[in-house]
């Protein structure tokens, strides 16, 4: 695509490809008001002297008192913190109330149970189109050894979640299940008994193996996507790992598309099945998917999955 005829949607989901995790960057306004909102754009530049950079848009309230504050500090969110995210990114009245934070040594805010922050003074404002490039030097920061929290094409996803699906394949026999989604519908298999397709793993990549498995079920084109439940089940003791999927047009050479609330009318195979797809039902309602891990009874959704 050339550039006179971009969409703006289009390249800013091309640019959503990119995985990074998140930020919120945070400074006071003249009054000392504490200001913040969650980036993405956050780039380590220099060791030598210590630079990073965030852009910020031009558009946003708090332009004037982010670029001349002369200080800001960058809190990397860690895997429990979404809910952070999404009340810094949204217009909520007072954003700092739903968060634990203090001081940091250069003076801006700084948030409890983060992966790591660093406290800044403004180095440069640089203008870059839409946006500004703030480079911040580095006075103080501390790393928690926490997890990041990560973001890609509009989902938040966590490490935690994916080293789990790693250890769980390597104590046992893991399954490999996928809830394919199509237009909010998913695919069942089975006719008086509905079972989410799933085929054991081998040796290899697990999505790649789930991704071959699908496409010869259904004869359909599949992208496999985030992980969305790694739990044990203890009545077959095994490790079952469930990534979430999409599915191109058509009809599936096996199985069908059904609502989540239509399926959960039926008889599901198990009761992680019907969890699971009461889960996918709640959260594509709000548009906000989470992860979990348990066994198949006594299991949590994961915290960074809470809806705020
Ligand atoms: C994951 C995520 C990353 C974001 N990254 C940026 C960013 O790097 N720069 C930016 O200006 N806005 C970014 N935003 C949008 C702002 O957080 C959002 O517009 C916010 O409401 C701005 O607040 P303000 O207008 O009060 O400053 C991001 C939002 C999300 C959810």
């Amino acid at each position: 695509m050339s550039e006179a005829g971009f969409d703006a949607r289009a390249l800013r989901d091309a640019f959503g490809a990119f995985p990074t995790g998140v930020t919120v960057v945070t400074a006071h306004d003249a009054s000392g008001r504490p200001v913040g909102f969650t980036a993405n754009s956050f780039t380590s530049v220099s060791l030598d002297p210590p630079l990073l950079l965030v852009c910020l848009a031009k558009t946003s309230r708090n332009f004037e008192t982010m670029t001349r504050a002369g200080k800001f500090a960058v809190n990397i969110l860690s895997e429990t913190q979404k809910d952070v995210s999404n009340t810094f990114a949204r217009p909520v009245e007072d954003r700092f109330a739903a968060v634990e934070w203090q001081k940091g040594p250069e003076g801006s805010p700084i948030f409890a149970d983060v992966a790591a922050w660093f406290d800044c003074s403004t180095e440069q404002v640089l203008d870059a189109g839409d946006h500004v490039i703030m480079t911040g030097r580095v006075k103080a920061f501390d790393n928690s050894g926490r997890n990041g929290l990560g973001y890609a094409r509009g989902s938040y996803f966590t490490p935690a979640l994916a080293g789990k699906a790693v250890s769980a394949a390597a104590e046992g026999e893991a399954q490999l299940s996928a809830v394919v989604e199509r237009d909010g519908d998913i695919l069942f298999l089975g006719d008086d008994v509905l079972s989410l397709p799933t085929c054991a793993m081998e040796a290899g990549e697990p999505a790649q193996a789930l991704r071959d498995y699908l496409q010869a079920l259904t004869g359909l084109s599949v992208s496999i996507g985030f992980l969305y439940s790694v739990y044990e089940n203890r009545t077959d003791n095994r490790q079952h790992i469930v990534y979430r999927a999409t599915a191109t047009a058509g009809d599936p050479v096996s199985g069908r598309f059904l609502t989540p609330a239509g399926a959960l009318q039926q008889k599901l195979d198990s009761a992680a099945t019907s969890d699971i797809v009461r889960r996918f039902d709640l959260e594509n309602s709000i548009g906000n998917f989470g992860v979990y891990f348990g066994n198949e009874t006594a299991g949590k959704v994961h915290p960074v999955s809470r809806k705020a």
